[in-house]
């Protein structure tokens, strides 16, 4: 027997769901009906403003754990199931594999790293899966064993996402450079930074294959700056607000191009929780805030760069010939110690896939019941 356990008011209904009553507005409703996609090409085929009149339900009720809303006006019925209905109550949104969160990490999380061979992710849905869970769960993974090739590294990235391209075209290698254009082709330190901040989108998963490392110095240094965003939020909640609030402006430029773009060092989604950081001071332009803000803005940008230089959140290591650092370019916080460039050979060669190809990627797996976990 159907229960009547939704009310109807004049702009939705409250729905007596398990987990607690819950509204939902009726435009809402209309276009979420499962009607609206097309089963073959899985896109929208419904315009709500195409409706004679406002959507309006004429009944509602609740039957076999589905919300039946039966709608004034025109013929039609939609079925919405209340688990869907519960997703989007306790989380604003429908269920997500990919919208797994954040295990924040400090200085001692090196050993702990997820680590997976090349050949296994290539190989194995399981692999895949676990990697594309550390990335996003951890923002930082090793892949192992990998070939010692161009397309090795290629068929990493392809296994994720395709490769996205910046300035420097697909790929960039990280050596040595009679002229250099980056601070990155020299043998000097490299203060810690998230790439490419000068984009409109800042590259979103980054990988470094170190193929050959021989030289003296030049550990690889790296950070969790959502980490270090939420200490700064606990120790300094007003300089976080000013980070997280007000864009600053970036730059790549050389003979061939001239970026500028706008980020906010931290970074927050919609629903205000960090995401990470854009950090930058080699590729940092004039602050453009008023000149009064910046009586608030540079001391708090100060403190929370001097945050970012304890040794608890710093993880030191040396990158190996064969391996691949795969992280997150807008939370983890990436830099490298000088060396000595008589010493030997030091080649890192890098390239980028976006953040939505990784999740997209994850979401597939996950679907396909390898949700890379334990
Ligand atoms: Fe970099």
């Amino acid at each position: 027997m159907a229960l009547t356990l939704a009310e109807l008011t004049e702009t939705g209904l409250r729905v007596a769901l398990p987990t607690g009553p819950a509204y939902f507005n009726h435009y809402w409703l209309r276009d979420a009906c499962p009607s609206t996609i097309d089963a073959q090409t899985r896109e929208r085929v419904f315009d709500i403003a195409g409706l004679a009149q406002p959507p309006r339900a004429r009944a509602a009720r609740i039957e076999a754990a589905e919300l039946v809303v039966e709608w004034s006006g025109e013929n039609h019925v939609t079925r919405l199931p209340l688990a869907l209905l519960e997703s989007v109550a306790m989380t604003g949104h429908a269920p997500d594999p990919a919208a797994l969160p954040q295990r924040l990490w400090y200085g001692d999380h090196y050993p702990h790293f997820a680590r997976l061979a090349q050949a296994d992710v290539l190989r194995s849905d399981d692999a895949r899966a676990r990697l594309a869970r550390a990335l996003i769960e951890d923002g930082i993974a090793l892949v192992t064993d990998m070939p010692d090739s161009d397309e090795g590294l290629d068929a990493l990235v392809t296994a994720l996402g395709p490769l996205t391209a910046t300035a420097e075209g697909l790929h960039f290698d990280v050596r040595l450079e009679i002229a250099p254009t980056n601070l990155a082709f020299t043998a000097r330190a490299l203060e810690m930074h998230t790439d490419m901040p000068g984009e409109d989108a800042a590259p979103g998963i980054q990988f470094l294959h170190c193929r050959a490392n021989t030289v003296d110095g030049g550990r690889s240094l790296f950070l969790d700056g959502a980490a270090v965003a939420e200490a700064f939020a606990k120790t300094d909640p007003e300089g976080f607000a000013l980070l997280a609030e007000h864009p600053i402006p970036f730059f790549y430029r050389h003979d061939d191009w001239d970026y500028r773009g706008h980020q906010r060092v931290i970074e927050r989604d919609s629903r205000g929780r960090v995401t990470g950081v854009t950090i930058s001071q080699h590729l940092q332009d004039m602050i453009d805030l008023p000149q009064q803000l910046l009586d608030t803005y540079y001391p708090a940008f100060c403190r929370f760069l001097r945050m970012l230089q304890e040794d608890r959140f710093l993880c030191r290591f040396r990158l190996n010939a064969g391996e691949c650092i795969v992280f997150d370019n807008h939370r983890i916080v990436h830099g490298r110690e000088a060396y000595s460039a008589e010493s030997g050979t030091r080649h890192l060669r890098g390239c980028y896939t976006d953040r939505g190809a990784l999740r997209s990627t994850y979401r597939v797996l996950a679907a396909r019941g390898c949700d890379g976990a334990g």
